[in-house]
């Protein structure tokens, strides 16, 4: 008597989950389809510079109007692997790094993630590379490499895709109520700002007067960049003995190959005698962003 039970209730699982398969899902659609459930995760990615990543200004310019064929593939992927540069995607270039290029792998024609779970719209996979920052490698190409030479234990996700607390992945009635919450990630990818603490600033009193400056907090140069152009800059001024104020800028950026390592001290010069007082200020400008931003600003008295 239990058998036609049992296979009445496989039958039952099966063909409902059958019919919970939207298959739409598996064919790369657009990222604003995903948000019809993960409508917070896409709220969060909409903001991120990987959705902007095609429609940048910028990168129209200098990819000379989306035709510099060697520009576009990490700014429109078709599929993220870690050990080499992505391909150009095909549809929807506009939307940029997009949740379809991140998760979806042709191999398994299924959703990849951090999570065991089950998800009836479409079939996913736990997949534990999504934790690691050998993720990130593929495009963040320079970075990885003085990431990895840091030695650190701390992954590109754990700074620029923060823990938001345990959430809910979906939105959508009626799965909201059928999943836990579960650890969830910042989809807007922070760039994040380094703290004071995170650039020492030292004064060697020889001569000349010099300026010894380490990144011992943000595990890559300062700025980092693969094809942006971020800037650092050192901006010192001076009262001197005579009365007179005199100020010196210093520009640190990727293309000058004068970035700040990690662990490893710049020596910055001083031109000047009889100074009485200095302020160090350490201001940053992201390549996407027209102002400074301060990082740090010191007062050292002589
Ligand atoms: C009709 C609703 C629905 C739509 C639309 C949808 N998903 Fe999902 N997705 C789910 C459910 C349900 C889960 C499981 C949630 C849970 O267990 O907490 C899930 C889980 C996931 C996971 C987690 C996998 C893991 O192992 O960590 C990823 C990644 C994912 N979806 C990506 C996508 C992408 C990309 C799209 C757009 C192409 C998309 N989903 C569209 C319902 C949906
Ligand atoms: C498919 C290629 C690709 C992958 C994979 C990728 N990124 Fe990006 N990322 C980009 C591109 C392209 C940009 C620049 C977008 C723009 O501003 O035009 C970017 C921008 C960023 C920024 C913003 C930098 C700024 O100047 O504000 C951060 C932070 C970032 N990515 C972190 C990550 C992390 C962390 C991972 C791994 C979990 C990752 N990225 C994976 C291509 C990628
Ligand atoms: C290997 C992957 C890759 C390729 C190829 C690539 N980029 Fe990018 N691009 C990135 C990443 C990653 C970023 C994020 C910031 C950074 O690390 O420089 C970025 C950021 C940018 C930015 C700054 C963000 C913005 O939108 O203002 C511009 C501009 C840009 N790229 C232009 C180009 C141009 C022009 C080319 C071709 C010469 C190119 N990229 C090729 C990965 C790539
Ligand atoms: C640049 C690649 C990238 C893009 C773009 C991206 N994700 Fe993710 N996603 C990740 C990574 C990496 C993780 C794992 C983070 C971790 O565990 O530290 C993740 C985690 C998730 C999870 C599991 C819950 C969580 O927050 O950890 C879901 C669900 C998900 N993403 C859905 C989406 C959807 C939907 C979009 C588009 C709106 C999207 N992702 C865009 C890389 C990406
Ligand atoms: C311990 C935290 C930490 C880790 C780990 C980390 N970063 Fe960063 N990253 C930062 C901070 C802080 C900044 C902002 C620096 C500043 O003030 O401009 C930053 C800036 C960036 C930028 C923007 C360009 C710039 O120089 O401001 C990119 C792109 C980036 N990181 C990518 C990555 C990638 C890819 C990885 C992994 C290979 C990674 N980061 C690992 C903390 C971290």
């Amino acid at each position: 008597m239990v058998a036609p039970f049992l296979l009445f209730f496989v039958f039952l699982v099966s063909s409902c989950g059958d019919i919970l398969v939207e298959e739409d899902l598996l064919k790369r659609p657009q990222a604003k389809r995903c948000s019809d459930c993960h409508s917070e995760i896409f709220k969060e990615w909409e903001k991120s510079r990987h959705a902007l990543a095609w429609k940048s200004e910028k990168f129209r310019l200098e990819s000379e109007n989306h035709t510099k064929v060697k520009c576009l593939s990490c700014h429109a992927p078709h599929q993220v692997d870690p050990q080499i540069k992505p391909a150009l995607r095909v549809e929807f270039k506009e939307d940029g790094v997009s949740c379809v290029a991140c998760h979806f792998k042709e191999e398994t024609r299924a959703m990849h993630g951090p999570h065991k779970v089950w998800s009836p719209p479409h079939p996913s996979r736990q997949d534990f590379n999504y934790t690691k920052a050998f993720f990130c490698a593929g495009c963040h190409q320079e970075t990885y490499k003085e990431w990895h030479l840091t030695k650190t234990q701390k992954s590109c996700q754990d700074c620029h895709m923060p823990s938001v607390g345990e959430k809910r992945l979906v939105q959508k009635f009626p799965f909201e109520y059928f999943h836990s919450k579960k650890p969830r990630h910042d989809h807007s990818f922070p760039a994040g700002k380094a703290k004071p603490e995170d650039i020492l600033v030292e004064l060697e009193r020889g001569e000349p007067l010099r300026l010894k400056i380490t990144n011992v907090g943000v595990p890559h140069n300062l700025p980092t960049a693969d094809q942006g152009d971020p800037k650092l800059y050192i901006v010192v001024d001076a009262s001197l003995s005579n009365g007179e104020k005199s100020r010196m800028v210093k520009v640190l950026s990727y293309q000058a190959k004068n970035a700040l390592l990690y662990g490893v001290p710049t020596y910055v010069d001083l031109p000047w005698q009889g100074v009485e007082a200095l302020r160090v200020s350490l201001q940053r400008k992201l390549s996407w962003k027209e102002e400074r931003e301060e990082i740090l600003s010191i007062k050292i008295s002589l």
